[in-house]
């Protein structure tokens, strides 16, 4: 199938794209380090994001050098996403990032197809305490569909989800396992963060400030 010039719908990842909640994922999973008795690395940090959570406790532990067996790595798990949950519990539209809450509504208002594709059990919860649950065609995330990214299924069902080939969609992520899993989809990319880090997007832009709309859309 040949692209079309424009992508026709947009699947967004949500820690870190659209919400402030990418430091609290990183904060929660630091005090887990702490408490295992090793000292957290950001370049851990970064290879933790967009990974769902069983798998990043792995990369966590592995990185110090710990091995925890199945019933303390279940437990330890919980305990994170305990920490998290704390963390969430005063969240509200303020935890939007910058462009974020404009781009909703430019996409919406023009009914261009919007996806949500995220690693998290937890999106549900983040897109009703901001506010956001009804500008998105399609949820999928960490309930919905169980192989976490880089796999490319969350961003498969998100395309299957609002009716259109991944190839025409474009795709919003922060996260170098979320980069991967997208283009794994056959879906164009856009990093949002450092450009020495999302080395596979195709583009990187600070924040959804950046985007240029109409012209990426092709729409006025
Ligand atoms: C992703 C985050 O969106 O969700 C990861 O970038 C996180 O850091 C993953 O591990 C799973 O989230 P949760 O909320 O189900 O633990
Ligand atoms: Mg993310």
């Amino acid at each position: 199938m040949t692209r079309p010039p424009f992508p026709t719908a947009v699947i967004f990842d949500l820690d870190g794209v659209l919400v402030d909640t990418a430091r609290f994922h990183l904060a929660a999973w630091r005090r887990i380090a702490d408490e295992l008795g090793f000292e957290f690395d950001d370049e851990v940090g970064e290879a933790l994001k967009g990974v769902g959570r069983e798998a990043a406790l792995l990369v966590l532990t592995r990185s110090g050098g710990v091995e925890l067996d199945a019933a303390t790595a279940e437990r330890t798990a919980q305990r994170k996403n305990r920490y998290y949950n704390e963390s969430l519990a005063t969240l509200d539209a303020s935890a939007f990032l910058p462009g974020a809450e404009a781009a909703l509504g430019w996409l919406h208002g023009r009914g261009i197809p919007i996806a949500l594709a995220s690693a998290s059990r937890n999106a549900r919860t983040i897109l009703v305490a901001c506010g956001i649950e009804d500008r998105f065609d399609a949820i999928v995330d960490g309930t919905s569909v169980p192989l976490a990214k880089p796999d490319p299924a969350v961003f498969l069902a998100a395309a299957a989800a609002i009716g259109v080939d991944p190839s025409e969609a474009i795709v919003f992520e922060d996260a170098i396992a979320g980069v991967d899993g997208a283009l794994r989809a056959g879906c164009r990319v856009i990093g949002v963060g450092d450009p020495a880090v999302l080395l596979r997007a195709e583009l990187t832009v600070p924040d959804l400030t950046g985007v240029d709309w109409p012209a990426l859309m092709g729409r006025a």
